[in-house]
């Protein structure tokens, strides 16, 4: 038998595709910018400066799409956890991961209305959303605009603190992207759940 629930709306739908591009095209011209040679240019520095720039900037009113989307369509709720007895349920899902899905055990916590993230899913996307996004984005228009970084923060410039803020918070991404599309790809079909992402649609086989 075959069950269909409707998990992603249209808005964060909308918020997810563009997400996803700006932040693959923020990450090639970041990489370039990051190691530019002017020996061995990897992509025009001028050219690597204007995509990174439009990008992030469509990526932080994007953003505001992602927090709007959330409160209207009531998406939200699944980014809010309780703190007590968390830890055991990341620790569920772990095991569930790295032992229980090779002996063919059933998820701990199935897909449903309102539990459409396991444990760990939230976990991640509550940090990448609601933590690390904010913290790339405000960095990346202190790098744009510097005028608005203050000078010096305990002896300390300003700006170095705000680029390091930027390259760690662009690794954390870099890497979450790559565990983030592994983990899409588990379940009974690896493509089930970009299929979801496309239509809306979340289908369970029993
Ligand atoms: C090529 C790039 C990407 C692909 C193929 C992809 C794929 C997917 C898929 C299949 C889902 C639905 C499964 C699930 O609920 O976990 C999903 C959801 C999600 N993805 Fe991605 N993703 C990509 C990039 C990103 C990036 C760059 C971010 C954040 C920086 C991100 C954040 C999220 C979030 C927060 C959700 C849950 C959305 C919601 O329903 O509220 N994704 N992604």
């Amino acid at each position: 038998m075959s069950t269909k629930i409707y998990l992603y709306p249209l808005l964060i739908r909308i918020w997810h595709l563009i997400n996803a591009l700006a932040i693959i095209f923020l990450i090639i011209t970041g990489i370039s910018l990051q190691y530019s040679d002017p020996l061995y240019p990897f992509m025009r520095f001028d050219l690597a400066v204007a995509i990174h720039n439009i990008c992030g900037i469509l990526l932080a009113f994007n953003y505001i799409i992602f927090i709007v989307g959330n409160i209207i369509t009531g998406n939200s709720k699944h980014y809010i956890f309780r703190i007590k007895g968390y830890i055991s349920k990341l620790m569920k899902q772990s095991y569930y991961y790295s032992i229980g899905i090779f002996k063919g055990e059933a998820p701990p916590f199935p897909i449903n209305e309102s539990n459409k993230f396991n444990p760990l899913q939230q976990f991640s996307y509550v940090v990448i959303m609601y933590l690390v996004l904010p913290i790339l984005i405000i960095s990346g228009f202190g790098l744009l605009f510097p005028e608005i970084v203050i000078n010096q923060l305990q002896k300390t410039s300003g700006i170095f603190i705000t680029d390091m803020l930027h390259i760690i918070g662009g690794f954390i991404v870099s890497i979450f992207l790559f565990v983030h599309i592994y983990f899409c790809t588990i379940g009974k079909k690896p493509f089930k759940n970009f299929k979801s992402i496309i239509t809306g649609w979340h289908e369970d086989n029993h």
